[in-house]
């Protein structure tokens, strides 16, 4: 089969189209023929070899934890009535082959309502945004959480959680995306390129969630979380955060809970999906959108279908 990856670690002119041949699908597995599939900002991080240390590649290696899919096998364990339907996968590693293996734990069935390309879009931010408030920082209602990088991918998810759950939200975007975030229902939105955040927001947050790319709000996030509140970064925290009292480790639940929630807030018109860019699932398009990837200007998730 095709598959879109890589043979060594590099930029992403390295990204190649190879036949590889098609995974065995285990007994607890379906195989997919995958339709779409989104890119996140840990694909363009495990190609370069920033998280060598945390997770050594095998080459030839196939990215991809976002994708959309038609059950075309399943295996003996697996109920039949999986077959042909079309599902929301979140694979470890994987989506950018033309057929994936995975687990029947970590799909769901798409909501009819749901276009293919937002399908492919968030199971990754979702889960994460999920994970992140609700096993890891177990949000009360009446909280006021500050999220940080509330106009990306796995922040605006977040803060449509944390406002189902019935908290406060600040969020912090840059300020082309103000009314954007507004529109996701945050109740204060702040700019990061143009408010004094720290002053304006001092020890404001029951919690801080550090959603931003590459964790550049960090030191930020010191100042505006309150004496004895909670403070959760998706990157790596500031050393001079890590007193035990604040920092909140993320814990990776599974996956099913927090796809089941997403999809459930979906169909009740409770969450929004990030705005979806759609390119055809060719190499070209795709060192493109490895480009873009970490010099994001508009906020959108990239998402390749194939014809
Ligand atoms: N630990 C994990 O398992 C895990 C899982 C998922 C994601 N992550 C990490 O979490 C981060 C966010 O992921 P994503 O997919 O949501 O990325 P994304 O869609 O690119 O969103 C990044 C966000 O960061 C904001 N931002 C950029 N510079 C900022 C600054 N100086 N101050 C405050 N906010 C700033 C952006 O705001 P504007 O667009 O408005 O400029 C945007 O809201 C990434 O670094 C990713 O690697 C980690």
């Amino acid at each position: 089969m095709n598959a879109f990856g890589f043979n060594s670690y590099g930029p992403p002119t390295i990204l190649e189209k190879f036949q590889v041949p098609q995974p065995p699908i285990k007994d607890n597995q379906v195989l997919l023929k995958v339709l779409g599939f989104g890119l996140n900002p840990y694909d363009a991080a495990l190609r370069s070899g920033n998280h060598q240390t945390e997770r050594k590649l095998t080459f030839p290696f196939i990215p991809g934890s976002d994708a959309v899919g038609r059950v075309i096998q399943v295996g003996k364990e697996v109920d039949n009535n999986w077959l042909n339907q079309l599902v929301i996968a979140h694979p470890y590693s994987g989506g950018y082959g033309e057929k994936l293996a995975i687990s029947a734990k970590k799909i769901i069935l798409k909501p009819e309502q749901m276009s293919l390309a937002e399908a492919a879009s968030f199971s990754t931010s979702g889960i994460m945004a999920y994970h992140a408030l609700i096993t890891s920082g177990q949000i009360q209602k009446g909280e006021t959480l500050i999220i940080q990088g509330a106009s990306g991918s796995v922040g605006s998810i977040a803060a449509q959680i944390a406002k189902a759950q019935g908290l406060y939200v600040i969020g912090i975007g840059n300020s082309k995306n103000r009314q954007m975030m507004t529109d996701l229902g945050i109740d204060e939105v702040l700019a990061y390129d143009q408010d004094d955040v720290p002053h304006l927001l001092a020890k404001r947050g029951d919690m801080v969630l550090d959603a931003s790319l590459q964790g550049k709000a960090k030191l930020v996030g010191t100042a505006i979380v309150k004496d004895g509140g909670r403070y959760l970064s998706l990157n790596q925290a500031p050393e001079h955060n890590r007193s035990p009292k604040t920092l909140v480790p993320i814990i990776y639940g599974k996956d099913l809970p927090a796809l089941s929630y997403l999809c459930q807030l979906y169909v009740a018109g409770q969450l929004k999906l990030p705005k979806t860019i759609i390119r055809h699932a060719t190499i070209q398009h795709l060192i493109a959108g490895h480009q873009a990837l970490l010099t994001k200007k508009d906020p959108g998730k990239l998402v390749f279908l194939y014809d």
